[in-house]
């Protein structure tokens, strides 16, 4: 293989913990490198169905090592959830899982100032997964976070504690929130940190030596190119760099060391919360949603949807240097008589070519549409390329052709067999 950045090229939810659980067989690492609790990555193994958060969706492959890099934020309580959970349903976690000790912590403080700023918000809000994200992100911005290295030194960690539950209370005070119990969040923190301290080392120095004896990486993207703090549809983003950059700053692998950037999309367009979403389209939201698909992986909340916006994705194909393409859900769209796909937008009548910053602009964007008529088979059952209709693949290779992006895998389907590789 060779090390390779996986990145959502939409709104998150593309269906990259699939690819990543194909692709792990030939990886012998797989690195998250930003996002939290936040992310919700699905991964079928028969009829087994495991959610995973914070752990890489590497963990259900043998002999492979997962890591959790220093720019993700971790919840400790949630993670050891994750981990127990994981064992339960008879996964191995001992070595095969490595966390940054420089990763930072979200606490309880910031769960709660993430569900109140959206409260004050009102009808602004992000519709943010409420996971503290946000309220985490900024602290380590502001230098006021703590780490996993101070999760682990359970004496002073209890003192940096104090003062952090003491600060925050007054801000949730001034909220009009419950202030939180001290001793309460120590005990439980006191205990995940206990649990995790067997997990925690340098991955920086681990991933380095990796590369240099040429192991295979794949850094697992979380969220989407549109979420993405810098890049995406501000303020209604989340709070790491989704795009492909923040594989190097959230693991400590140079640029140098990045072979290919894989792009993972739908074969239509979903996003959950708020903000725009030029192609959205409630009657294909009814009819996905009829099918019993397209409901978030971490809330459970329906998930907004469209049709494939290719503007959005030449977009993601620019900002991340999108390599190659994976489309997933291909099988969403097998009983349409017609599939829309949005080759610019109109906005006052201008025609418009690439996605505007401006958020006054793109939410006055029309779509302009090309139609291609739709394939009407079950494509659920292909294994291969060429056995795919005829339209499907004419409908496949112009959404490629119009990312500017080739084409290497089709998913047709939740499993592992339901892949194709070009
Ligand atoms: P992620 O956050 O990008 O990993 O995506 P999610 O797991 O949140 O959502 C993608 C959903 O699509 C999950 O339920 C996957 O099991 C499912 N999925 C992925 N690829 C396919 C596909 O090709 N066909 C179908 N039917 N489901 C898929
Ligand atoms: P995966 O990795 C889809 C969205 C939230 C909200 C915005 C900010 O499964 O693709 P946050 O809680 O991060 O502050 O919320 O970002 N969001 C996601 N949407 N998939 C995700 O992750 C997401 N993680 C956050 O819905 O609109
Ligand atoms: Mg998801």
């Amino acid at each position: 293989m060779a090390n390779i950045i996986l990145v959502g090229a939409q709104w998150g939810d593309e269906g990259k913990g699939k690819i990543i659980d194909v692709l792990t067989e030939q990886a012998d690492i797989v690195v998250r490198s930003q996002g939290g609790n936040n992310a919700g990555h699905t991964v079928y193994l028969g009829s087994k169905k495991y959610v995973l958060h914070l752990v890489p969706s590497g963990i259900l492959r043998k002999r492979k090592v997962c890591v959790i890099g220093n720019g993700v934020v971790i919840d400790p309580i949630s993670l050891v959830g994750e981990i127990e959970g994981l064992r339960k349903l008879g996964i191995r976690m001992g070595s095969n899982l490595l966390i940054s000790e420089t990763a930072h912590l979200v606490f309880p403080y910031h769960r709660e100032l993430d569900a109140q700023r959206e409260v004050l918000k009102g009808k602004n809000k992000i519709g943010t997964t409420k996971r503290g994200i946000g309220p985490a992100y900024g602290d380590k911005a502001a230098r006021t976070g703590l780490r996993m290295l101070d999760l682990i030194k359970p004496d002073s960690f209890a003192e940096k504690l104090k003062l952090k539950i003491r600060d925050n209370n007054e801000i949730l005070k001034a909220f009009g929130a419950k202030p939180l119990q001290y001793k309460k969040v120590l005990e439980s923190y006191a205990e995940a940190g206990a649990k995790l301290k067997p997990f925690v080392g340098n991955t920086v120095v681990f991933l380095h030596e990796a590369c240099m004896a040429r192991r295979n990486i794949l850094f697992e993207g979380a969220q989407g190119t549109f979420l993405d703090l810098d890049h995406g549809t501000y303020p209604y983003v989340t709070s790491s760099n989704t795009t492909a950059g923040g594989a190097c700053t959230g693991s400590g692998v140079p640029p140098h060391h990045m072979d290919r950037v894989l792009g993972v999309m739908k074969a239509y367009t979903t996003r959950v919360g708020e903000g725009p979403f030029p192609t959205e389209n409630a009657e294909l939201g009814d009819f996905l949603h009829g099918l019993g698909r397209e409901f978030g992986a971490t809330t459970g909340r329906a998930r907004r949807c469209g049709w494939f916006d290719a503007v959005a994705t030449a977009h993601a194909t620019m900002v991340n240097g999108i390599d190659e393409l994976a489309v997933t859900n291909v099988d969403g769209l097998d009983t349409l008589d017609v599939v829309r796909v949005c080759v610019a937008y109109r906005w006052r009548g201008n025609r418009l070519d690439r996605v505007p910053a401006d958020l006054e602009i793109l939410n006055e964007c029309e779509p302009v549409f090309v139609e291609f008529p739709g394939w009407k088979t079950d494509t659920s059952k292909a294994r291969r390329w060429k056995d795919l209709p005829a339209k499907a693949r004419a409908y496949l290779n112009a959404i490629a052709e119009l990312t500017g992006s080739s084409l290497s895998i089709v998913s047709v389907g939740p499993a592992r067999e339901q892949t194709l590789f070009l």
